[in-house]
């Protein structure tokens, strides 16, 4: 078959600053997934990408070509709406776990295709692992009558979902090409409009322990998912929130899963609690079911109830034991005084380095693993006072952890001001 264009008239026209043509996009995103255009060349064109930048034009025939690429769900079927939430990552991020059900037990479907943890962020495909018997595959059938029956399933996508972005996303990771705003944008709204959601919340997290450190970055990238959803005719809409410091009291896999069912049981901390209930507004918004108060699910028992049957649905028992990691070591404040700052990447490292993260993809990580917070900013602590657990199943890894920490915290004569956790809306 001849070829409508070739790599390099396309590298080099973005190279030069210029803009691709609609066919020069659908061409290379389908040529490279179907293996003509090499990957030093996509890498190139991927680097030409982040240094030049694309237009709104260009970056949405671009997530076409991407959807394109694979297979669409549809979810039309269901006698209920759907709504979908995604976050851009961040640390003691467990929102979508006690999310979904509560979502689920107001009336709304929602379908969440999950990842695994890469680097210092965890992934909620590990998060749920850590419980006996959860699996994550599932057909397309099995999710659409887990929707139906039980309103609420998260999953592993599938190959067939955009398999442009599992290829050039793995390639990213490896080039520096992965903080590119128009490829972000792209890969993350490709999944969510090819998942075949009716509506979706953005999650995007501003801070140092997540990918934008700054809130104009943060809002240029929500701006551009918002845009990109809607001119898909997906309802969408982004909240901006805080990631400098750690969500809640835990980062690890089962640790998570632990505080997650704590929240669903009317408990658990404040800042998971208001942003689980503020994330399930907008959801329940977008669905057009502004009318149910998702705080009451939380109190009442039906998120719990959705929670336990969408556990047990893929296999899982909501009343086993979860793992616990065979190594502990508690980390002590030095001084007295208020927790000032508490690192978000830091937290981040120390887990992922304690085993809860891997450092390749396909690594397995540990079910226990992971950093337990006894106080967090604006909490007093005195001397010697537990302020971190360390938990791992290998002792050696202590000492790395610990040197992640070492500046993570500091500890004032004063109380800080207290910082908001959410920081902006977009749409
Ligand atoms: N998550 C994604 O799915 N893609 C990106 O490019 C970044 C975060």
């Amino acid at each position: 078959m001849s070829e409508r264009h070739d790599a390099v008239e396309v590298i080099v026209a973005k190279r030069d600053g210029g803009e691709l043509d609609d066919s020069q996009i659908d061409w290379v995103v389908d040529a490279y997934t179907r293996g003509v255009v090499a990957d030093e060349q996509m890498s190139s064109l991927a680097m030409a990408i982040l240094l030049n930048g694309m237009n709104r034009r260009e970056i949405s025939r671009w997530t076409a070509a991407m959807i394109a690429s694979g297979e669409r769900m549809d979810f039309s079927s269901l006698s209920r709406p759907t709504a979908d939430k995604h976050s851009t990552g961040g640390v003691g991020d467990k929102i979508t776990l006690p999310l979904a059900p509560l979502v689920a037990a107001c009336g709304v479907a929602v379908p969440q295709l999950s990842g695994r943890g890469l680097g210092h962020t965890g992934g909620t495909l590990d998060k749920l692992e850590s419980i006996p018997g959860w699996r994550a595959s599932l057909t397309n059938d099995e999710m659409l009558h887990q929707l139906e029956d039980v309103g609420a399933v998260i999953c592993a996508a599938g190959a067939g979902l955009a398999p442009a972005d599992k290829k050039l996303y793995a390639l990213r990771d490896v080039t520096g090409t992965v903080e590119a705003i128009p490829l972000i944008a792209s890969s993350i709204m490709s999944k969510k409009i090819a998942e075949g959601t009716g509506s979706l919340v953005l999650d995007v997290k501003v801070g140092t322990g997540a990918f934008m450190k700054d809130l104009d970055r943060a809002r240029e990238l929500a701006e551009t998912m918002v845009a990109l959803g809607t001119d898909a005719g997906v309802r969408t809409v982004a909240l901006l929130t805080d990631m400098s410091t750690p969500l809640g009291r835990t980062a690890g896999n089962a640790l998570e899963v632990r505080e997650s069912v704590e929240v669903l049981a009317g408990g658990g901390p404040e800042d998971v609690v208001a942003l689980t209930v503020a994330l399930a507004r907008e959801m329940l918004r977008g669905a057009g079911r502004e009318d149910v108060d998702p705080a009451d699910r939380l109190t009442d028992g039906s998120a719990m109830d959705a929670w336990r049957r969408m556990i047990a649905a893929q296999g899982g028992d909501p009343d086993a034991e979860l793992p616990v990691a065979r190594h502990t070591e508690v980390v002590t404040a030095p001084s007295g005084g208020v927790v000032s700052r508490l690192d978000a990447m830091a937290v981040g490292l120390a887990a992922w380095r304690l085993g809860a993260g891997r450092a390749k993809q396909g690594e397995p990580v540990q079910a226990g693993a992971g950093v337990e917070i006894h106080a967090r900013p604006g909490e007093h602590v005195d001397a010697g006072q537990p302020l971190l657990t360390l938990h791992t199943d290998e002792p050696e890894r202590f000492e790395r952890a610990k040197a992640a920490l070492e500046s993570g915290f500091d500890i004032s004569e004063t109380a800080p001001e207290p910082q908001p956790l959410l920081l902006g809306t977009v749409g």
